[in-house]
């Protein structure tokens, strides 16, 4: 056995150093927040943090991570109340399947521990690698800015309003056009519409 300290917790696991951290996590732990999606370290599904840096838990052999900190998607938080990254996606409704959010989110937060007020570009480098296949990186990136700053970016326009508390349930409320209107941009809204 080997130990792996786990949202703040020692786990003692099965020492086969092959086995893959994200293995451990979902087969053996029960953390099944990590998603495994390509299983070769180019999706970011799987994102947790080890000793609080970004990484991607199918490509990380759990001899890396023996004695040394783990923390995913189910150690944020406190108590049931979420964390602030996780409060902006879900106020941005930064997803649509949802299978890539929490890597995103940890990416996120790996991101905002390291730079708490990050540029543009390191925004789009900080998720680098994470894909979401549904397409919904505008609002994650409003999210982002969101957790950075507390609230919605100057020049943003939230996507839904302070006081809802459902989001994806307030169907008069959703989006007149796709999905990217997350910008006051009055040529694009004229465009879809046609
Ligand atoms: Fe780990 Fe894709 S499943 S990066």
């Amino acid at each position: 056995m080997t130990t792996v300290v786990v949202n703040g917790d020692a786990r003692e696991v099965v020492d086969e150093p092959v086995r893959s951290l994200l293995h451990v996590l979902r087969e053996e732990l029960g953390l099944t927040g990590a998603k495994y999606g390509c299983g070769e370290g180019a999706c970011g599904a799987c994102t947790v943090l080890v000793d609080g840096v970004a990484a991607k838990a199918c490509v990380t052999p759990l001899a890396d991570v023996s004695g040394r900190a783990v923390t995913t998607i189910e150690g944020l938080g406190n108590g049931g109340t979420l964390d602030a990254v996780q409060a902006a996606f879900l106020t941005e409704r930064a997803f649509q399947c949802g299978y890539c959010t929490p890597g995103m989110v940890m990416a996120v937060s790996a991101l905002l521990a390291g730079t708490a007020s990050p540029t543009e570009d390191e925004i789009e480098s900080g998720l680098d690698g994470n894909i979401c296949r549904c397409g919904t990186n505008a609002r994650i990136l409003n999210a982002v800015r969101r957790a950075a700053s507390g609230g919605p970016r100057a020049g943003f326009v939230a996507t839904a309003p302070p006081d809802r508390d459902t989001p994806g349930m307030q169907l008069g409320q959703a989006a007149a056009a796709p999905w990217d209107l997350t910008r006051d941009d009055e040529a694009l809204v004229d465009r879809l519409g046609d």
